[in-house]
């Protein structure tokens, strides 16, 4: 993670100096598996976002979380905050979403959710982490 960051602030150093070719950037950026695109300003651009937010929309976590604000469990935004950047992200929490679960936003448990495919809740997760502010 930290050698992507890295690159991408020598590409983003470059394109400066270069003038800058920011179409050719963004498509890069999509081309990349990386969850958290840090040179896509906005984040809805970026296809993780866009198919995680199906997926979210299609379960039942909706019911129990906003983007921005606590409901039944944390906001989304609160969760990224707290998780993005870290390399064990994705593999926690999408354990944690198929598992459920309390203790970490507090005593009210996540419900379980063994139906859903381990590819995409982490395609959801990867939609999450995307909301970090
Ligand atoms: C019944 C309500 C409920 C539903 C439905 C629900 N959640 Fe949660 N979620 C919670 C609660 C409560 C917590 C806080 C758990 C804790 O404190 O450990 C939580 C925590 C989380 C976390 C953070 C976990 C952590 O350990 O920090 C993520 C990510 C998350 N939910 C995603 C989802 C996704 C994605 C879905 C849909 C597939 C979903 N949730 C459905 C209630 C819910």
């Amino acid at each position: 993670m930290k050698k992507y960051f890295v690159s991408v602030a020598l590409m983003a150093l470059v394109a400066a100096c270069s003038g800058g070719d920011e179409k050719k950037e963004s498509k890069e950026s999509e081309a990349s598996e990386t969850t958290a695109a840090p040179e896509v300003k906005d984040p809805s651009e970026n296809p993780d976002y866009k198919a995680g937010l199906a997926l979210v929309a299609k379960s039942d976590c909706l019911t129990c979380h906003k983007v921005a604000e606590k409901l039944i469990g944390p906001a989304y935004q609160e969760v990224a905050n707290k998780y993005a950047g870290q390399d064990t992200a994705i593999a926690y929490l999408s354990k944690k979403i198929i598992a459920g679960g309390s203790g970490v936003w507090g005593a009210i448990p996540m419900t379980p959710h063994p139906q859903l495919a381990q590819a995409d809740v982490e395609q959801m997760v990867k939609y999450i982490l995307l909301l970090k502010q």
